[in-house]
């Protein structure tokens, strides 16, 4: 028998879900073969037990650390313009929210995101998730919602799929309708109503009938919609069997999160203002921490994380890489700040960013180093597993192997690539 790859002599944090905390197997080795990692293990029980298999390519990883391929489980990242003017009028005191209701904000990225052809769209934003790559990430969400008519919507799902295409990673879409109440839709007696109906009734079963998203995505908000007319997103959802995630609770309490939960939402995300008594009810809806949007928005409010530990809800961590609230392209930066600003473990910051992160995607193959899993795997030069999170800046991986192909890394090209 051959195998493609023996990454050997690695410290392993597995994430695993039958361990603890990082899931270290130290002085250890991983195989891949195709796409998918076949063995992880003492180096011990791989020399004992592998001899009869050939292996085409082999790493001494030196005392290396070997994690699961990074996950950006929300982002934002397809979209047209910037808006560099309104960060201005943010810093001189003007608050999101204004800027957002005198038709800046969603609605400023939705007029430059329709002015754009696909091609000049993809072109703005693949340089976004190029920054993403380089630091390790294989998987990442995105989201429509600068689009708010079907065809600018559909725009927006084809150039993440186009982005799949192009790059060594795995896209997960997402249709996020209920974002903004679009311009066209501001004349009617009750705008946001009648723009969610148009969402159920026109733009989710044309998308859902194109397959071009993965799951359904709102914003529950003042400035966006309420939990019941968010409910009848879930609704129709439901009917074409896409899963919801939902943006809740990002500045103020709406109990859009728990509603969400009840429609055994994937994820819930912000949670700023989720009240820690309202926990209990999330059941097993994975938390997105959002901390570099709370950070842009220098957001004084905290995600009740004390009360998301004691209920072991699932904590993932991710960039909301957009143009107004996260003009932020690094997920490492975002496991940095999740620690500093939210009070994450450098391990809840990393393990948020892979095998939680993978759960908030409904990913059942990825964010763990476990044979049978997903060859997205990434090697390190560091001593613990805690530096990722600690430095801003300071590391990039070594090698990152996607789906089984060496693709990318510092030293990749010692190997060939
Ligand atoms: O996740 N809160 C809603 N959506 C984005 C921000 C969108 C924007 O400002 O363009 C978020 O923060
Ligand atoms: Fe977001």
């Amino acid at each position: 028998m051959e195998y493609d790859w023996l990454i050997e002599n690695v410290n392993i944090a597995t994430f695993a879900a039958d361990t603890d905390g990082y899931g270290i197997q130290e002085k250890a080795a991983v195989a891949i073969q195709g796409n998918e990692i076949v063995f992880v293990g003492p180096m011990d029980a791989w020399s004992k037990d592998h001899s009869n298999i050939e292996v085409r390519r082999k790493i001494d990883g030196a005392g290396k650390w070997v994690t699961p391929g990074l996950i950006d489980c929300h982002t934002h990242l397809v979209f047209g313009g910037n808006r560099a003017e309104e960060f201005e009028w943010r810093l001189q005191g003007e608050s999101y929210e204004s800027i957002a209701k005198k038709g800046g904000g969603i609605l400023s990225s939705v007029r430059h995101t329709r002015a754009l052809s696909l091609e000049d769209l993809y072109r703005q934003s693949a340089p976004r998730l190029e920054r993403l790559l380089e630091e390790g990430v294989t998987t990442v969400e995105i989201k429509s919602g600068y689009g708010l008519d079907t065809e600018t919507e559909i725009k927006m799902l084809r150039v993440a799929k186009m982005l799949e295409e192009h790059y060594p990673v795995t896209i997960k879409t997402t249709f996020l309708g209920a974002h903004a109440v679009p311009p066209e839709f501001q004349h009617f007696d009750h705008p946001k109503q009648a723009y969610i109906n148009h969402i159920c009734s026109e733009m989710l079963p044309a998308i859902a009938a194109q397959k071009l998203a993965d799951a359904v995505d709102v914003f529950c908000e003042g400035i966006g919609f309420s939990a019941d007319q968010c409910e009848q997103v879930y609704q129709a959802a439901q009917q074409y069997n896409l899963p919801i995630k939902a943006h809740a609770e990002q500045l103020s309490d709406l109990k859009g999160a728990v509603r969400a939960a009840q429609y055994q939402a994937i994820s819930v995300d912000h949670i700023e203002y989720l009240n820690a008594e309202d926990v209990s009810q999330l059941r097993s809806t994975v938390a997105v921490l959002l901390p570099a949007a709370f950070y842009c928005l220098k957001e004084t409010q905290l995600p009740p994380i004390e009360a998301l530990r004691k209920n072991n809800t699932p904590m993932a961590v991710a960039t909301d890489l957009n143009p107004g609230t996260a003009p932020v392209a690094s997920l490492l930066t975002a496991m940095n700040q999740a620690c500093i600003l939210m009070g994450l473990t450098p391990q809840e910051a990393l393990k948020g960013a892979t095998h939680f992160a993978a759960q908030a995607l409904d990913i059942k193959t990825k964010g763990q180093i476990k044979t049978g899993f997903d060859a997205d795997i990434l090697l390190w030069n560091i001593q613990h597993p805690a530096e990722l999170a600690y430095g801003v800046n300071f590391h990039r991986p070594a090698c990152i192997w996607q789906a089984g192909k060496l693709k990318g890394g510092k030293e990749a090209s010692r190997y060939g690539f």
